[in-house]
């Protein structure tokens, strides 16, 4: 079987792409100064982020993000085989990875002022395209009805534990740490421009306009949609499942409002009002 999950320290982690091994070798990773790290809770647009820190590197230039692909330039630090990738490439600065919470990585990372990216997405949308990816993922288990699925995310049980948490630890973090910057889908969806230039002077890799009008073109939906190298096509058929959807699925804000009731909304409200109570973050909806 697929499916077969491991826990570790009491979250749960698709056994396909990590071990026990993999997971603690995560944990003690010696992080050099210039890499750069991408971190977030799954389907908060962690592939696009990949994307713009690979064209951002590359000045606009798309010929790595086109021929190389995303798992390997910018593999994940927990997954069994992030060493061998890590190792075989040659691409500076290193581009890494995860969706390990703080209270796992913080400890580790502190040894470094590697930079971190962290990107987070309102959760409506993380939640239906999380459910989406489920059906398709053979390496997930089966995501049940949508209220179940609902249930889990809002109780933290579903693969790399509590979104709530994930977002409130890592945030919570850019008030002491000068080396993380916090970029929301929404915005990199309202504003690619402005996201380019704030991760592109973050990484203090400045662009001329034409180098990001460049990186916008070929991070849009429509282009990384069509890029076989970031919208996971390759991937074989007993992995994903491309008759049950696709990786790069609708790339759209408020995309929950065609999934939750208004009884399961209020409901959602109500958990995310309780858990969230001492968080100042404000969402974008819709
Ligand atoms: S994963 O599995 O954790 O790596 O998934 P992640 O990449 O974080 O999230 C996948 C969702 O991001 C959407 N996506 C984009 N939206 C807009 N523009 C671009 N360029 C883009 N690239 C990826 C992708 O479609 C998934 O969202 P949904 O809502 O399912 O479409």
């Amino acid at each position: 079987r697929m499916d077969v999950m491991e826990v570790f320290n009491g979250i749960l982690f698709p056994g396909h792409l990590h071990t026990q091994d993999s997971l603690e070798i995560a944990l003690k990773f010696p992080f050099q100064d210039t890499d750069i790290l991408i971190a977030s809770y799954p389907k908060s647009g962690t592939t696009w982020m990949q994307e713009m820190v690979t064209l951002i590197s590359n000045r606009g230039d798309p010929h790595l993000s086109q021929t190389v692909p995303n798992w390997a330039r910018a593999p994940w630090l927990e997954q069994h085989y992030f060493a061998a990738v890590l190792e075989a490439s040659s691409i500076t600065p290193r581009v890494i990875t995860t969706h390990l919470p703080h209270h796992l990585l913080g400890l580790t990372l502190q040894s470094s002022k590697a930079k971190v990216i962290y990107v987070s997405r309102n959760p409506k949308d993380v939640l239906v395209s999380f459910y989406h990816f489920h059906k398709m993922a053979n390496f997930l288990p089966e995501p049940g009805t949508f209220p179940e699925f609902l249930n889990r995310f809002l109780e933290g049980t579903l693969s790399y534990g509590s979104w709530f948490d994930h977002v409130k630890e890592w945030t919570s973090q850019t008030a002491t740490m000068s080396n993380l910057l916090h970029i929301t889908y929404e915005e990199m969806s309202l504003d690619p421009h402005g996201t380019i230039k704030r991760v592109s002077s973050f990484l203090q890799c400045p662009l001329m306009d034409d180098e990001v009008n460049n990186c916008v073109k070929h991070c849009s939906f429509s282009s990384m949609k069509d890029n076989k190298m970031v919208n996971y096509t390759q991937i074989a058929e007993e992995i994903m499942d491309h008759s049950k959807g696709s990786f790069m699925r609708k790339g759209k804000i408020g995309d929950w409002k065609n999934m939750f009731t208004e009884e399961q909304n209020q409901y959602f409200r109500s958990v995310f009002k309780s858990k969230m109570q001492n968080c100042i973050l404000e969402f974008v909806w819709d």
